[in-house]
């Protein structure tokens, strides 16, 4: 199925000036640009009314069933620009496949990959003087879907509303990339077996923030969460996945098993070192062999990853009595290479030769 955007533009876009103002430092997710993409649905009609318009308040009635029963998906991609001008996305057919997924955990209905990837392609084409230039900044798209049906009982909307907005982004920390301290939470899960672990809907994040909010007391920049059955091994942190790097060289990421998010930074990577002939395993790793591993000198380096934090090397880790270092502290060999190839890749410095770049 694929559909025509109809093209509204903004009658009042933000000055030139004022514009690169912004893009000069736009930090992550405060700066948005001039459009945004829309496509409805309606049951029995299907995907209708796509169009590029001024971007804009979405009037919500009080009894849309998103404000009741969070009925609510999205995705997160960047659109890089390259030395030759030109700007490109990075495997954004692997997010259209993962907003199908999240529908389909869901209960919404799946919005086909070529509708996707034109709203994503058509809104970087209107907005494209807002993908900043400074080093490592890009245009952080964020596809949509929510519930819209005005209606109180509990059942799948027969009404949605997708959207894409686009926000010039720098460094997702601020003050830039540094190693990041982590506090493994005994208190609160993410998600469970037969849970919505798996899906990027909003209620998972709303549900991490509490983790968060105990992180940042224990003086933490980031949490970490453990299984729900054991409360041992390791998950994800809160909307980025993980990796460790052992002195044999091996690389270790918990495996996906339907309560970790399938990230395509982490996806990536895997194929990155895997082509490098490293061995990567996905399996289990407790925060007890996290940390004898640490202290013995087993494990050398550790990361986080993800759309918007990229690669994020992590140099401590604080739980309920303890508190060791990964490696020196700071980013490993390993974390930098891996995170020089991959923007290497996206931002069109080195070949690609996956077809990711689009
Ligand atoms: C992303 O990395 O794109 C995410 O969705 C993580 C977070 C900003 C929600």
């Amino acid at each position: 199925m694929s559909l025509t955007f109809d093209f509204k533009p903004n009658p009042a876009p933000l000055a030139t000036e004022e514009r690169e103002g912004l893009l000069a430092d736009p930090g992550f997710g405060r700066v948005f640009t001039d459009h945004m993409a829309v496509v409805q649905y309606t049951e029995g009609k299907g995907w209708h009314s796509a169009r590029i318009q001024p971007r804009e308040a979405i009037a919500t009635d009080p009894a849309s069933s998103v404000l009741h029963y969070a009925q609510e998906i999205f995705e997160g991609l960047k659109a890089y620009r390259h030395p030759d001008g030109s700007i490109a996305l990075f495997r954004p057919d692997a997010n259209a496949r993962r907003l199908q997924n999240s529908a389909e955990r869901m209960a919404m209905p799946a919005l086909p990959e070529d509708i996707f990837v034109e709203s994503v392609r058509a809104l970087v084409r209107t907005d494209k003087d807002w993908v900043p230039s400074i080093p490592e900044g890009a245009l952080y798209l964020r596809p949509f879907v929510f519930a819209s049906e005005v209606f109180l009982g509990v059942k799948p909307s027969a009404e949605y509303i997708y959207a894409v907005i686009a926000s010039s982004v720098g460094s997702y920390w601020k003050g830039g990339v540094k190693a990041i301290s982590l506090w493994a939470t005994k208190t609160y899960t993410r998600a469970a077996p037969g849970g919505t672990g798996a899906a990027k809907c909003g209620g998972n994040y709303a549900a991490s923030l509490i983790a968060l909010a105990e992180a940042s007391r224990q003086g933490c920049d980031q949490v970490v969460f453990l299984d729900a059955v054991e409360r041992r091994y390791v998950e994800e942190l809160g909307g980025m996945n993980v990796f460790f790097v052992f002195a044999d060289g091996t690389v270790r990421t918990p495996p996906l098993g339907g309560t970790i998010l399938p990230g395509i930074t982490r996806d990536s990577l895997i194929r990155l070192a895997r082509d490098q002939g490293l061995t990567v395993e996905e399996a289990p790793y407790s925060i007890e062999d996290w940390q004898a591993d640490a202290e013995s000198g087993r494990l050398v380096e550790a990361f986080a990853c993800g759309t918007a934090a990229v690669v994020t090397p992590i140099g401590r880790v604080k739980g309920d009595g303890f508190d060791f270092t990964v490696g020196s502290g700071g980013p490993g060999q390993l974390t930098e290479r891996l995170h020089r190839q991959l923007t290497d890749i996206q931002f069109g410095r080195a070949a690609d030769p996956y077809g990711w770049v689009q």
